[in-house]
């Protein structure tokens, strides 16, 4: 049975007609307590999702929705090591990683909780020992610049939290990441680095992706070419994979070997060793920091009901807009630089899980499935993209994230940040009414044709709906907080959908066929040139034509 003929699914496609003539500015005017009903807490973070065209009967007709989705099943089912990525056959278990209680986690009759402790017991070392200096580099040299050569979630995540946390790195370790098989990416950072004091991470789950091989072949040449002994490269080069037989025949060490497992998804990997760039960058605890504010939020997940739940709340809100009101994408507006990268991060995380078209079992969907996800830090986007999430003709649900002390408190300019933060939700619920814009022009002097046009240009029709995050700092604990929700969220949302969240087909294919065009470009003719459209055809040669020229 499609979840369209759910019985809470066919009550909020009733419902939702009877939502379309009521304005948010209604609501907020009816209620006094609204912001208190729709927002929750969680340590030090604040989540208000007020300004969403719902009502009491609306968030009751979600839970029912998800009750009958089967979510709470579902969330038992993926904390208790159960193997819901079914066309992969293995569980997902990324909150294994960060289960700083121990409680044990079983899979195929083992605890896992060991062996995750064990991989960070040796990264606390490793760390260490890279971080004060007594890993030493070939020539005697302590180690100044790490070089993540890794793409998808082996690289988005840990690129991300360094760029987020960079104000509690100590200066110790520089940190660099090439993801791109481009060459530019891996020339413009192997320039500025001198091979007696760098380290390369190659972080890849299957150590087989062409990218991240091409690179880290590059990686080696270069440092071979100018250090002339194999035998350095030990001091320099460590992996992370789950493909220990990969790793040995690349030539790394497997002292230097970082093993995480199939259960942890690329783009769920950042808690696990794919996050050494980060201990590194900013030592151990603070990568332990990051684990435990993921925890909190597991642990919320895993036991709060779902109206006090916060990623649940967050999926439900966005299946109400993809859904019942035809949303296609999602914003995600960071009012904090160093969440530049969060955007990114989280079309990774959202699009790759949910990018999905039929269920479980195998059945095409007669419903949308994930958003098209994106977003930029304000307030650079409110001078870019804002116009048309106030007045274009789309329904854009957009989350605002803020937090309430800077790092880098400098005059009034956080305050400023946030009251535009404040000033960009208010407008986007309340918009401008037809009469509210006349009167303002009436005031300042226009009246006729041109007052008639400027009030039709001005008017606002608002009633867009963002979620609201407040956070007390960017620490490595709130961050480990805000990553958690969002996985959650997705989680939620593809538990709803029946899909199966944790495998990436799409993409997978993808590689494929680019490994399979790649011969044809050295030739001149190919085979399989009858086989390509025209348009292939065409750029084939004029690449060719050019590149040789
Ligand atoms: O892009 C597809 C993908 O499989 C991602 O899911 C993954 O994060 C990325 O490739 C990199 O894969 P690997 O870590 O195996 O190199």
């Amino acid at each position: 049975m499609s979840i369209t003929q759910l019985p809470a699914w066919q009550a909020l496609v009733a419902h939702q007609r009877d939502m379309r003539s009521v304005h948010m500015r209604q609501l907020f005017s009816e209620d006094a307590q609204r912001f208190d009903c729709f927002s929750l807490a969680l340590g030090d973070l604040l989540f208000d999702y007020s300004k969403n065209r719902i009502t009491q009967e609306t968030m009751r007709l979600l839970f029912e929705l998800a009750v009958q989705a089967g979510l709470p099943d579902a969330i038992q089912a993926m904390f208790s090591g159960q193997r819901i990525n079914t066309t992969e056959d293995r569980p997902a278990l990324h909150v294994a990683l960060r289960n700083r209680s121990n409680r044990p986690i079983v899979v195929d009759g083992a605890d896992v909780m060991p062996s995750v402790n064990a991989v960070l017991d040796k990264m606390r070392r490793f760390t260490q020992a890279v971080r004060n200096g007594e890993w030493r580099g070939y020539s005697g040299k302590p180690i100044t610049d790490v070089v993540n050569i890794g793409i998808g979630g082996s690289d988005l995540g840990p690129r991300m939290v360094a760029t987020a946390l960079a104000p509690y790195a100590d200066g110790r370790i520089r940190v660099h990441f090439v993801s791109n098989v481009d060459p530019s990416d891996i020339a413009t950072i192997l320039r500025h680095l001198a091979p007696a004091s760098t380290l390369f991470l190659v972080a890849s789950k299957t150590f087989t992706t062409q990218e991240t091989m091409l690179n880290a072949n590059t990686a080696r040449r270069w440092f071979l070419s100018r250090v002339g002994d194999e035998a350095a490269i030990s001091k320099h080069f460590a992996a992370i994979s789950t493909n220990r037989q990969a790793v040995e025949a690349f030539g790394i060490d497997s002292d230097n070997m970082f093993v995480f497992w199939d259960w942890v998804g690329g783009r769920y990997s950042l808690w696990s060793a794919i996050g050494l760039p980060i201990a590194l960058y900013l030592g151990m605890d603070n990568f332990e920091e990051l684990l435990s504010g993921a925890h909190l939020v597991d642990e919320h997940f895993r036991t709060a009901p779902l109206k006090r739940n916060i990623p649940a709340i967050m999926g439900l809100l966005g299946v109400w807009y993809i859904n019942f009101w035809g949303a296609q994408t999602h914003a995600i507006l960071p009012y904090d630089q160093h969440l530049a990268l969060f955007p990114a991060y989280l079309q990774q995380a959202d699009m790759e899980s949910n990018g999905k078209s039929v269920t479980k079992d195998g059945k095409p969907v007669n419903y949308a499935t994930g958003p098209i996800v994106w977003g930029q830090v304000g307030t650079n986007g409110q001078h870019a993209f804002y116009q048309l999430l106030h007045q274009g003709t789309r329904l854009v649900p957009c989350d605002f994230l803020v937090a309430a002390q800077n790092h880098n408190p400098i005059g009034n300019q956080h305050d400023v940040l946030v009251a535009n933060f404040l000033a960009q939700t208010e407008a986007l619920m309340r918009g401008r009414t037809a009469e509210e814009t006349r009167a303002e022009l009436e005031a300042q002097g226009y009246s006729g044709g041109s007052l008639e046009l400027l009030t039709a240009a001005q008017t606002f029709e608002g009633n867009k709906p963002t979620n609201s995050l407040l956070y007390k700092k960017l620490t490595p604990f709130t961050l480990g907080m805000l990553i958690a929700l969002y996985e959650h969220k997705v989680f939620v949302q593809g538990a709803i959908w029946g899909v199966n969240s944790f495998d990436q087909m799409g993409v997978e294919l993808g590689k494929r066929l680019a490994k399979a065009i790649l011969p044809e470009l050295s030739g001149t003719t190919t085979d399989r040139e009858a086989t390509h459209d025209s348009s292939t055809c065409g750029l084939i040669q004029q690449y060719r034509a050019w590149r040789d020229s």
